[in-house]
């Protein structure tokens, strides 16, 4: 992999740059025909959004709050990506229900079944700032990503959509504008920080699990950033160090809002800002971070 090119790094698909590591024709064949459940939960995120993060929430929400719903799977196996090549070997069909199913695809590449069943949707955003942040660290840290390169280099990438799953923008923009938003709870990173337990609680709400004071209490302590980095089945340290070196940046990295400040130059902030304002100055949502 250390010797590939960026052209054999990713394949790309509907005009989407995936890591071909990943991603396979029969994954996304898989993917195309999956068959969804009116009960699965789906949790949709452009990358280093909180993704791992919900594929702990969901999962105890989902238990009642029982550790073994996020001790005994690895989060890849627990909330699979569904456009991953994993998924296709997971048996998913034979799978109970509820089933907690993971996807960075947008909205409008989700399969058929999808737009018919309506299952309930989670989708996290993060401040784009701190997405790029995260994502210039673990881009480094992969061998089937292309690395980020210089800062400045991955910014101009990053903002132009060249980059896995393409534009941030594009990504939340496609999910907001979903036609059907009634299965869809948006929530965004930094509601998470500022306030877990009660996240927890309207997710669990939106779940329609009714679970008690001291269960959501457990689940959000369970689900800080310091505590859940110890959770080996999350924290991707079982993932040899040829695919993912976290000697030199660990996948649970900092886990705060605002990291952005410590990484963009003002002049980069900057420039960020305007390019946000002109691609965001149609959306209507009102962002934590805005
Ligand atoms: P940082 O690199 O800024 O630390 P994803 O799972 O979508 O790839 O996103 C990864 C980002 O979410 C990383 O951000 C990671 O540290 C953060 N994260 C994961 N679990 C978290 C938690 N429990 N609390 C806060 N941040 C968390």
């Amino acid at each position: 992999i250390d010797n590939m090119t960026e052209a054999e790094l990713y394949t790309l698909y509907k005009g989407m740059y995936l890591p071909s590591h990943l991603h396979s024709p029969q994954s996304l064949a898989y993917f195309e025909g999956f068959t969804f459940r009116p009960d699965d939960v789906v949790i949709a995120t452009y990358p280093k959004s909180g993704t791992t993060w919900m594929q702990e929430i969901v999962p105890l929400i989902m238990s009642g709050g029982d550790p073994a719903a996020v001790e005994s799977l690895h989060n890849w196996d627990r909330a699979p990506w569904l456009e991953e090549q994993r998924a296709s070997q997971l048996n998913l069909e034979e799978r109970p229900s509820p089933r907690v199913l993971t996807t960075h695809f947008k909205y409008n590449l989700m399969p058929p079944s999808f737009f018919e069943i309506k299952p309930k949707v989670i989708y996290v955003m993060r401040n784009p700032k701190d997405v790029f942040t995260s994502a210039f660290h673990y881009y480094g840290t992969t061998s089937y990503m292309v690395k980020p390169g210089s800062q400045s280099e991955f910014l101009h990438k990053f903002l132009d959509g060249i980059v896995p799953f393409n534009s941030w923008f594009n990504h939340v923009k496609d999910w907001l504008n979903a036609e059907d938003k009634g299965h869809i709870m948006y929530i965004s990173y930094e509601e998470m920080k500022m306030d877990l337990k009660d996240s927890v609680a309207r997710i669990a709400q939106f779940l329609e699990k009714h679970l008690d004071r001291e269960v959501i209490e457990k689940i959000a302590e369970r689900c800080l950033f310091q505590n859940m980095k110890l959770n080996k089945m999350s924290n991707y340290s079982d993932v040899p160090q040829e695919f993912m070196d976290q000697t030199k940046s660990e996948f649970l990295r900092k886990g705060i809002a605002g990291d952005w400040k410590n990484q963009l130059t003002a002049a980069e902030a900057e420039y960020f800002d305007t390019v946000y304002k002109d691609k965001m100055k149609d959306v209507k949502y009102t962002f934590v971070w805005d």
